[in-house]
């Protein structure tokens, strides 16, 4: 990428739950391209150990894999330890691991419910409980990975509409606290992205999502890394407690990929059309 400096990130450390793939795989490939460190955060530790052994050989920077649970307060603190230990700093904390899957809110557990907002809203309190000492220190910023559904009523995305609805609200709110400490906290809301785990769960067959988006397709992960980097790039020192869409337009006219009121009347018929939970 060519549109930032090659050293933006020189001797910066960046922390991001949800690294191991997708999005936030794509955010730290990027960032560290610039030149940062990373330690990067999800369940699966063999998993992880391999991104980030791929994440340094692509960049030839520092990656460190810190396996945790974000729904583990405990679990999360030792990550940042790890962190600390290995780089002696955080600068950039990206809040981007979740869950989601289709449900109908008639058909959806108390346990999934739960789960989602567990994983997506206190993973992100935990998150930014165990690294705002960090940030304060260093003049850090955080950057929440939202979405666009909880602008209108999605259907069947109540669970993560819930939870992120509360990430943007937490967003805002450490925006207002701690930026007299010099700390800035932004949302980047996707719209549908390709290549991802979110795409796979979430695409519906038949449905091409590209049609009515105004800038004509959907996006990709370099859109959102694209739009991470020009957050946590000094061109955004004056930019807090804000959310950026980055969706090609496509909230402004929303209409929902299952057909409507079908899919919430007789959500049995959208079996052949979704990998759903009923
Ligand atoms: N894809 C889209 O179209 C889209 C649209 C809007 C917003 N978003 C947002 O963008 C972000 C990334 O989405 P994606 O589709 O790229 O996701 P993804 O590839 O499915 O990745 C999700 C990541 O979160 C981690 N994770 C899940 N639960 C966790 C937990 N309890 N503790 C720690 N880590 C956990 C996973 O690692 P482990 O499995 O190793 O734990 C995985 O690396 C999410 O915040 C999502 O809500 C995505």
């Amino acid at each position: 990428m060519d549109t930032f400096r090659q050293d933006l990130f020189r001797g910066k450390v960046l922390f991001c739950t949800g690294g191991r793939s997708g999005i936030c795989y794509e955010i730290t490939q990027t960032m560290m391209g610039l030149g940062a460190d990373a330690a990067i955060v999800g369940r699966d530790a063999k998993g992880l150990e391999e991104s980030a052994n791929k994440l340094s050989k692509a960049t030839g920077r520092k990656c460190l894999a810190t396996p945790a649970d974000v729904r583990d307060a405990k679990a999360v603190q030792g990550a940042v330890k790890a962190t600390i230990e290995k780089f002696g700093r955080i600068d950039f904390v990206v809040c981007g691991a979740a869950g989601n899957f289709l449900v109908p809110i008639s058909g959806m557990s108390e346990n999934a419910f739960k789960t989602v907002v567990e994983i997506d809203l206190l993973g992100t309190y935990h998150t930014v409980k165990a690294t705002l000492p960090h940030l304060r220190e260093s003049k850090g910023a955080y950057l929440h990975i939202g979405v666009t559904l909880h602008y209108r009523g999605t259907p069947w995305q109540a669970h993560v509409s819930a939870a992120k609805a509360g990430v943007h609200a937490l967003s805002r709110v450490i925006a207002v606290e701690e930026g007299p400490r010099g700390v800035r906290s932004n949302v980047i809301a996707p719209g549908l992205i390709g290549d991802t785990g979110g795409w796979d769960r979430l695409s519906v067959k038949d449905y091409d999502p590209s049609k009515g988006v105004p800038l004509g397709r959907i996006g990709t992960k370099m859109d959102i890394a694209q739009a991470a980097v020009f957050i946590f790039s000094p061109a955004a020192e004056y930019i807090t407690g804000t959310e950026i869409p980055v969706d090609g337009g496509d909230h402004h006219l929303y209409r929902s990929p299952l057909p409507y009121p079908k899919s919430v009347l007789e959500p049995e018929s959208m079996k052949s059309l979704v990998k759903a939970k009923m």
